[in-house]
């Protein structure tokens, strides 16, 4: 049985578990990535590992999210990142650089390599042809410190696609009608692999525009072919030398197969609030627009500035109309200055912003109250453009730029005559604003700069051999993420700074919860049902670690969040009965009699209620690499052991 394209990766790349659909497995990752707002955290959990250097092939850390410096916090983030990345053999894309997945396909992204990123639309670089994954922070440390990232062997999904798209119709169509078909549920668990006739017709950043998008479909991550127009590519970015072929065996067999014909699609909008909520600009057609925004990782390319440019050049963006243009990376802004493309789009009316994520992260053009805006980006959450009530309709560059004109949903389809817009033979090479690190033998000349917002990650210690301590917290059913450790603009400058956010912990249920848990120096939470439930943050586990909490009790956990408590070292328990949780209250005193040696030998678990005399039974379910991680006080302690044996 022959491999699909993502099978072959993996199987190159396999260094723990066996290619069994539905198991875990390790791969051995090759690029890594950060952006600056995960980026300080996971640059503060490698300094904890004490690895020296990276041992990825490369590793980038850009700025391109916190780039608005209102107040000290965010330009000090970026000098941290900085110096860590000069000292530890890290490249560093300074601000104004360009938007991280933009600049990585442009100047660092393989063909048949692996890359990890601390970002969930890492996975663009599957349009180069590489296995690229958006990861936590920890993971993105634990890859730069050498150690394998864990993923499920996903399902494979194949999508053919034959013909050629028509004239105005684009990259970002394709994958609109994709989540039209397959939902924002449609990919997890599964590898989206595109192939077919139709593959040859599209360029590089389209089928990046097309891989990028696959996030939405809650994909583990979409991938191209490496094919002679990669070669093309990558020859015009100087980097012909990364080139190799990439595809898929003749016989390799695939879970789900669809096909899309190129030909027959037409300029689509994904309508407010979800990705997959597909209209079609024709139905849409008439309805007023308030703003329009032009960039993002999705859409910020060379060629799609271009296609923007041909249409507002010599025209006037429409007086009720805002239009924010952000071209993606230093090397399309420094393009379309040298060629006039830049004047065309200024003279239209366009305010020029930053290469970086802009109104995308809610950093600036928020749309006005009730605002219709057009997006050319990926996400059109209810709030996420920083005006809970405007309506969000994600689209193509042809399409925005077309709407910007008229003042109202227009299909670029009606612009006639589209001209031919060709891939440059050779992109503006110019990497200044790419600090390279140090040598090896420079590096402890590096000083690390760490403004007052950096703070120490907490530390942790091997699983203690009997934990005795009281129960600082009792709380319900249902907890979420969202409860432990609040997110929202206020606190987004503080990733960085745990002792700051500890403040919050819990602050919603009760918030006491800080000053007692501080103050006690070593606790237990007890929960109820599906604890830790909502958003992957590794925050909700991190900031009850540097509180001092030892074990999580509770009737059950959700799955990421059990992860990060693991990840964090912290034990994760629940009641053998779930009745015995009525049988704790907060301020008892508990002890874990012998737990170390309990959880190696697998043997039962016994939680004494010191204030009541009750002896509770409790579960700790995990793997076995799971347990080794807990054992040793956290993955970043696993994977120093792992590294020095
Ligand atoms: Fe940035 Fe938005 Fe992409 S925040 S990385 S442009 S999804």
């Amino acid at each position: 049985m022959g491999y699909t394209i993502a099978e072959k990766i993996i199987k190159a790349h396999l260094v723990d578990g066996e290619m069994v659909k539905g198991q875990e497995i390790g791969l051995k990752i090759d690029q890594t990535l950060t952006q600056d707002a995960t980026g300080t955290m996971a640059y503060l959990e490698f300094e904890a590992m004490g690895v020296k250097r990276v041992k990825t092939e490369k590793s980038v850390a850009y700025i391109d999210h916190n780039t608005l410096q209102s107040g000290f916090e965010n330009a000090d983030d970026h000098r941290f990142i900085g110096s860590v990345a000069k000292k530890h053999g890290i490249y560093f894309s300074r601000p104004g650089n360009g938007i991280c997945h933009q600049v990585q396909l442009e100047r660092f992204a393989v063909p048949g390599k692996t890359l990890i990123g601390s970002d969930s639309h890492t996975p663009t670089a599957g349009g180069i042809g590489m296995f690229a994954c958006g990861a936590g922070g920890l993971d993105v440390a634990v890859a730069m410190g050498g150690g394998a990232y864990y993923i499920t062997m996903p399902q494979m999904v194949r999508i053919n696609l034959t013909g050629k798209l028509n004239p105005w119709v684009s990259a970002k169509d394709v994958i609109l009608e994709v989540l039209r078909i397959l939902s924002v549920k449609g990919g997890v668990g599964k590898v989206i692999e595109y192939g077919g006739e139709g593959v040859k017709t599209l360029s590089v950043p389209e089928r990046a525009t097309i891989t990028n998008m696959g996030a939405e479909l809650g994909a583990t991550t979409s991938i191209f072919p490496s094919d002679e127009i990669t070669r093309e590519f990558l020859k015009a970015q100087g980097r012909e030398q990364d080139w190799s072929e990439v595809k898929p065996d003749a016989d390799a067999v695939y879970d789900e197969t669809y096909d899309i014909d190129l030909s027959a699609l037409k300029p689509l909008a994904a309508c407010p609030h979800s990705p997959d909520n597909i209209k079609s600009i024709e139905e849409l057609s008439g309805q007023k627009v308030d703003q329009v925004c032009i960039g993002s990782c999705t859409n910020s390319s060379y060629l799609d500035m271009m296609k923007v440019a041909h249409i507002l050049k010599g025209k006037k963006v429409h007086p009720d109309v805002s239009l924010a243009i952000a071209p993606g990376s230093k090397q399309v802004l420094n393009m379309l200055a040298l060629n006039g493309a830049l004047a065309d789009l200024i003279g239209a009316g366009a305010r020029i912003l930053e290469s970086a994520c802009g109104p995308c992260i809610g950093m600036g053009q928020s749309p006005n109250s009730k605002g219709i805006s057009l997006r050319t980006f990926n996400r059109n959450f209810e709030g996420r453009s920083g005006t809970k009530d405007a309506g969000v309709y994600l689209v193509s560059p042809e399409t925005a730029a077309a709407s910007a004109l008229t003042g109202v949903f227009t299909d670029p389809t009606t612009l006639g005559e589209m001209p031919t817009i060709p891939m440059p033979e050779a992109f503006l090479i110019n990497d200044n604003m790419v600090e390279p690190p140090v040598d090896e033998k420079d590096m402890d000349s590096v000083v690390i700069l760490r403004g007052p917002n950096i703070k120490p990650f907490p530390t942790t210690t091997p699983l203690d051999e009997t934990i005795a301590c009281d129960v600082i917290l009792k709380v319900g059913d249902n907890i979420t993420t969202d409860h432990i450790m609040p997110a929202g603009a206020k606190i987004l400058p503080y990733r960085s700074n745990i002792p700051h956010l500890s403040q919050y912990c819990f602050a919603v249920c009760d918030e006491t919860f800080p000053e007692r848990a501080k103050a006690a120096g070593k606790g237990i939470i007890i929960g109820g049902s599906n604890y830790g439930q909502g958003s992957s943050r590794e925050h909700a586990a991190l900031v009850p670690l540097y509180l001092g909490i030892k074990a999580v009790v509770v009737k059950s956990f959700a799955r990421i969040h059990k992860q990060n408590l693991i990840n964090a070292g912290i034990l994760p328990l629940t009641f053998a009965n779930e009745a015995d949780y009525d049988a704790v209250s907060q301020g008892d005193a508990l002890e874990l009699k012998d737990v170390r040696k309990s959880i190696e030998n697998g043997e039962d678990i016994v939680l004494t209620d010191k204030t009541t005399g009750k002896e509770i039974p409790v579960i700790c379910d995990l793997s076995g690499r799971a347990k080794d991680i807990l054992l040793a006080g956290g993955l970043l302690n696993y994977t120093k052991e792992q590294s020095e044996k």
